[in-house]
């Protein structure tokens, strides 16, 4: 088993296979995206990496992108990966149709499949891409038992908060019999320039619990997930989730082959590229000793401008400044 210095033990492996994309949604944050091309790891250097997360202990692992599905071999990958207790995969859906049979029978659990709007010409302005084809991908998905699918839905004001009833409703229809597509409701992560499409979940989280017939906590970032007569509804709101980081169960591998000890940092990647051995297990180590829980060294730094503050104004001023860049760095390419 894997453990921190923090104690934190890892269970969940992230691998980004591509950073490359087939939709353009305007609010994304681009998780794998590196600046410079990404030279994409192979099936078996993603395998060879895998495995030795395995033998340390990870238990489950989401393949995640960019976009997983635009890679041709992406069927490949799914196959020559080691046994886990859970593969899943996080996508946009629009080509989930082609390949969900081949990729459950290659070993691929559950998907995640991002869906914003049911209304064909909203879904269009928001991600450039065919509504149609996602909710094609969706049947398939549920048709090859990738399930339960996960639809990732993130609220926005104006444009699609008031769609979250008719979003509800939809998935019923997959739940009559058994839970086959949970809704999951994401709160926008501000990014500069997306600050007046921010929408408190809270709000609907309220409407829901009151609702709920059951509440399950998750371990994982102490998320909710309630229960309603048409299927289950889980919230991930990372923005106001100081447990963000000491439930943190997490380890990233990019798409060219670098561990990523922190979703929220960049500047402590461990390269194990074409390392093999005793010697690739060394540096996945080395990378785990590197995790440190980032909101940790925020708050202390808020509580000292506490402590130092002459005068209250400059102190709600600075503290709000330094809070806003813990926000703001959230960047969980979510939906798990
Ligand atoms: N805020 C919240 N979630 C986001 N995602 C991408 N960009 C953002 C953002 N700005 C998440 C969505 C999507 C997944 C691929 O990444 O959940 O489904």
């Amino acid at each position: 088993m894997l453990i921190d210095r923090f104690n934190r033990k890892i269970t969940n492996l992230r691998i980004s296979v591509t950073d490359r994309c087939n939709l353009r949604c305007f609010y994304c944050h681009k998780e794998g995206f590196l600046s410079k091309k990404c030279d994409e790891l192979t099936p078996d250097e993603i395998s060879k990496i895998a495995q030795v997360f395995k033998d340390l202990g990870i238990k489950k692992v989401k393949i995640t992108g960019g976009e997983p599905l635009v890679r041709q071999d992406i069927v490949e990958i799914i196959a020559e990966m080691p046994e886990f207790d859970e593969i899943s995969m996080t996508t946009n859906g629009i080509l989930l149709e082609k390949y969900a049979m081949d990729l459950k029978k290659s070993g691929l659990n559950r998907v995640n499949v991002s869906l914003d709007s049911l209304n064909p010409e909203k879904y269009r302005d928001l991600s450039r891409g065919k509504l149609e084809d996602v909710l094609r991908g969706l049947e398939a998905a549920v048709e090859a038992e990738l399930t339960p699918v996960k639809l990732n839905m993130v609220v926005m004001k104006g444009i699609n908060e008031n769609e979250v009833n008719d979003m509800i409703h939809f998935i019923s229809k997959y739940n009559k019999d058994g839970l086959n597509v949970i809704l999951q409701l994401i709160e926008l992560l501000k990014l500069p320039g997306l600050e007046s499409y921010w929408f408190d979940i809270g709000i609907i989280e309220n409407r829901i619990s009151a609702i709920a017939k059951d509440v399950r906590v998750r371990k994982m970032q102490k998320r909710k997930q309630y229960l309603i007569d048409e299927g289950a509804i889980e919230f991930v709101r990372p923005t106001d989730n100081t447990e963000f980081c000491y439930n943190c169960n997490r380890i990233r591998v990019t798409c060219d082959g670098k561990v990523k000890p922190c979703l929220l940092r960049n500047d402590n990647l461990v390269d194990v590229r074409g390392l093999e051995g005793e010697e690739l297990r060394q540096r996945i180590l080395e990378a785990v000793n590197l995790r440190k829980p980032y909101f940790r060294e925020k708050i202390e730094v808020e509580s000292r401008i506490k402590n130092c503050a002459v005068n209250g104004a400059v102190n709600s001023t600075v503290s709000g400044t330094i809070r806003g860049t813990v926000r703001g760095d959230l960047l969980e390419r979510s939906g798990n």
